[in-house]
C-alpha cells in the first residue's frame, strides 16, 4: 500500500505537518516532488532485465562470471524485505577512490539490488553508470513476472506488487535518496564494505583490483556494539538525505531535508564518537542525551503515519523496531 496519494503537497493543499513546520510558508511545498529522470540516460537502460548483464541464466539464477555478490554492513531497512546486491565494473576498469567517502564509478559500471518480500520475487533495481560524469547515472526498478524467469523495466513503480505489501518506487523516486550523496552508490562505500558481513568485503574487492587507491589502515567504527550499531543505522536509513555535503540541484526539492544535521559515517571522522558528524551535528539537535523519547530523531522514526513526516519519508510502511531499539539505547547512554 502506498501512503503517497494521501499526501498532497502542491501549494494550498499542504499538510498541517508542512504548515506548523514554517516550511509551506517557505515555499518548500515541493519537498516530496522529484524532477523526472533524464530521458537521454534513462534511455540507456534495457526494457527486460535478462539484457542488463546481471544472468548469465536467468531463469535458473545463475549471475554472469563477471558480477560480484556483496552486502554492506548496515543494511537500509526496506519493511523486512529480503534483499541480495550485484556489482559489475566495465573490463579493467577502477573505481575512483582517491576521495574515500565519495567512489566515482567508471562509465558502464551497473549495480542491481533484489528484493524478496514473504518469499515473493518482487523486483531488481539497477542503476547504470552511462556517461562520465558523476550525476551520469540511471535508474529503474525491474518487476519480475509470475514464473521468475524474467523482468521488465517499470519506470512509473507499482503498489503493492506481485501480491505482496511491497511498494516498488518510481524511477523519479531512486535519486530522492541515491541523488543525495556525490557518488550516488549508497552501500557500495569504504564504510559499509569494511563492515560486511560478507566473503567479498573492502579487503576483497581491493585485492580484486577494483579500487585506484585501496585504503592504508583498517577502517573499523568507533565506540562499543551499542554505538557502532547506532551510528550504522543512522548511516544507512538516513544519512542519504541527511548530510552537510548533498549536491545541489535547480530542480524540485525532491526530499531534500536541506543540511541541518548530519547522519553519515566517514573514513576521517571515525576516530571516536565524538569525531562522527552525527555526533557533532545531531546530538544537541535532534538527539537529547539521556532522552531518547524526547530526540526528535526518535519521535520521527518512531511512527508510519501518513499525517505524520515520519522518516524515513520514503521506501517504507513498517516501522524499523530493531532499528529504532538500537537508536534508543545509545541515546539513553549518552
Ligand atoms: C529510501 C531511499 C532509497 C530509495 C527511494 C531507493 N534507494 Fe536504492 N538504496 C538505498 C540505500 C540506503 C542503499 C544502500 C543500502 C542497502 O543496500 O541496503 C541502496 C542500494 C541500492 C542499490 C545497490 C547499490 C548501492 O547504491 O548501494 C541499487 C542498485 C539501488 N539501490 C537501486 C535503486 C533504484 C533503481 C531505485 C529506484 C527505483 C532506488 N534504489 C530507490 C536507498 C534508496
Ligand atoms: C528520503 C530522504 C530522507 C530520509 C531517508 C530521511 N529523512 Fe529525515 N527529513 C527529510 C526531509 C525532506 C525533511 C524535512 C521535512 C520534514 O520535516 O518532514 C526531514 C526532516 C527530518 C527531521 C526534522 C527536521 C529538523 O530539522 O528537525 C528529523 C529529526 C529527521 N528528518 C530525522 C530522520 C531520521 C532519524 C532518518 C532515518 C531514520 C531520516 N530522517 C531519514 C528527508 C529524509
Amino acid at each position: 500500500m502506498s501512503t503517497r496519494e494521501r499526501r498532497p503537497t502542491r501549494a494550498g493543499f499542504a499538510p498541517l505537518w508542512l504548515a506548523a513546520a514554517g516550511l509551506a510558508a517557505a515555499g518548500c511545498d515541493d519537498l516530496r516532488e522529484c524532477d523526472p529522470p533524464d530521458p537521454e540516460r534513462q534511455a540507456e537502460l534495457p526494457a527486460a532485465l535478462s539484457q542488463t548483464g546481471l544472468y548469465a541464466d536467468i531463469a535458473a539464477g545463475t549471475v554472469a562470471s563477471d558480477v560480484v555478490a556483496y552486502a554492506p554492513g548496515f543494511e537500509l531497512w526496506s519493511d523486512g524485505a529480503e534483499k541480495h546486491r550485484f556489482i559489475r565494473l566495465p573490463n579493467g576498469a577502477q573505481i575512483d577512490t582517491s576521495a574515500q567517502d565519495a567512489w566515482q564509478f567508471p562509465d558502464g559500471t551497473r549495480l542491481w539490488k533484489e528484493f524478496r518480500r514473504d518469499g515473493v520475487l518482487v523486483e531488481t533495481r539497477l542503476l547504470a553508470k552511462v556517461g562520465p560524469a558523476p550525476e551520469d547515472w540511471a535508474a529503474v526498478a525491474y518487476v519480475w513476472n509470475a514464473d521468475g524467469t524474467d523482468a521488465l523495466a517499470t519506470p512509473g513503480g507499482a503498489e503493492d506488487a506481485r501480491g505482496t505489501p511491497h511498494d516498488v518506487p518510481a524511477a523519479a523516486e531512486c535519486m530522492g535518496c541515491h541523488g543525495g550523496t556525490e557518488s550516488r552508490v549508497l552501500g557500495f562505500s569504504a564504510i559499509q564494505l569494511a563492515a560486511s558481513p560478507g566473503a567479498v568485503d573492502l579487503d576483497e574487492i581491493a585485492a580484486r583490483g577494483m579500487l585506484s587507491h585501496p585504503p592504508r589502515r583498517p577502517i573499523g567504527l568507533p565506540g562499543d556494539a551499542v554505538a557502532q550499531a547506532a551510528l550504522g543505522w543512522l548511516h544507512a536509513n538516513c544519512s542519504h538525505c541527511h548530510n552537510r555535503t548533498r549536491p545541489s540541484s535547480d530542480g524540485a526539492r525532491c526530499y531534500d531535508p536541506q543540511r541541518r544535521f548530519d547522519f553519515t559515517l566517514r573514513v576521517d571522522e571515525i576516530a571516536s564518537v565524538e569525531s562522527t558528524a552525527t555526533y557533532r551535528t545531531a546530538v544537541g539537535t535532534v538527539i537529547r542525551p539521556g532522552d531518547p523519547d524526547d530526540s526528535d530523531a526518535v519521535e520521527r522514526a518512531r511512527r508510519r503515519d501518513p499525517d505524520w513526516p515520519s522518516m524515513p519519508p520514503l521506501g517504507t510502511e513498517i516501522v524499523d523496531q530493531d532499528g529504532l531499539a538500537a537508536l534508543r539505547a545509545w541515546i539513553r547512554r549518552l
